[in-house]
């Protein structure tokens, strides 16, 4: 697969075979990703994976949080990274936003986000979450880099026929994480990326994104 295939084939999948990736598949992604250019080549990230045992405790404990009410004092939901609510996006930003949820219900019915709910429940039964870190205090451009850091990987990943899903989903309980993989707490968790293999008749995997108009976006000045 040359790199522009690799670059449109890629989309974010919901729900998992059960098929695991191997070890030498993920030290290889990574290593893949190690290649993302950074500030003064500062490489700030720090890389978590859990698969098998201990993918299970964290999937179980995330449940038990996200089924916790008020009263049993557990963490709530809060990634280390701010959330901007909606209203504060640009109008553009909205109405993409707007759009993609829109679609959903179109693709899969009035069910759609009960669905995508019940996936994002179980981790979209990801045989791999791979955790990306940042140290506290970390320079602004570093989330530049992390990003460009995870998009190495998941194309990387999808080089090799690998699936893979980029989700708020996974970092919403940081304290859990860093308890469960023994992330340090001067580390900030920002993102969290599952691989894995599609699993083909999923509803949640016929959700599709359309992008801007190309001139939408862009300005060539001559
Ligand atoms: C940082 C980040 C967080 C995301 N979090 C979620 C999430 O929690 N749930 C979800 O269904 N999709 C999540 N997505 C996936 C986006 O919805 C998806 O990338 C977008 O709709 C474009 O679709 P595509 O990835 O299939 O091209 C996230 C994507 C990114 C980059």
């Amino acid at each position: 697969m040359d790199t522009e295939k690799a670059i449109s084939a890629r989309h974010s999948v919901r729900y998992f075979t059960d098929q695991i990736v191997s070890e030498q598949d993920l030290r290889e992604l990574v290593t893949a990703a190690q290649q993302a250019p950074s500030w003064v080549n500062s490489q700030p990230e720090h890389i978590y994976i859990a698969t098998g045992a201990t993918l299970e405790t964290v999937r179980q404990a995330q449940a038990k949080l996200d089924n916790a009410d008020s009263n049993d004092q557990l963490e709530p939901s809060h990634s280390d990274l701010p959330v901007t609510a909606r209203e504060k996006w640009s109008q553009e930003a909205q109405a993409n936003m707007s759009q993609w949820s829109a679609g959903i219900t179109t693709t899969l019915g009035q069910n759609g986000p009960h669905l995508m709910q019940q996936a994002a429940a179980k981790l979209y039964n990801a045989p791999a979450v791979v955790y990306l870190t940042l140290p506290s205090g970390y320079s602004s451009w570093s989330l530049y880099d992390l990003g460009a850091f995870g998009q190495t990987l998941i194309l990387a990943a999808q080089n090799r026929h690998i699936d893979s899903m980029t989700a708020y989903q996974f970092v919403k309980y940081p304290n859990m994480l860093r308890q469960n993989l023994a992330i340090p707490e001067n580390e900030q968790i920002i993102s969290g990326i599952a691989l894995g293999y599609a699993d083909k008749g999923a509803a949640v995997n016929r959700i599709t994104a359309q992008r801007e108009a190309l001139d939408q976006v862009l300005k060539i000045s001559n």
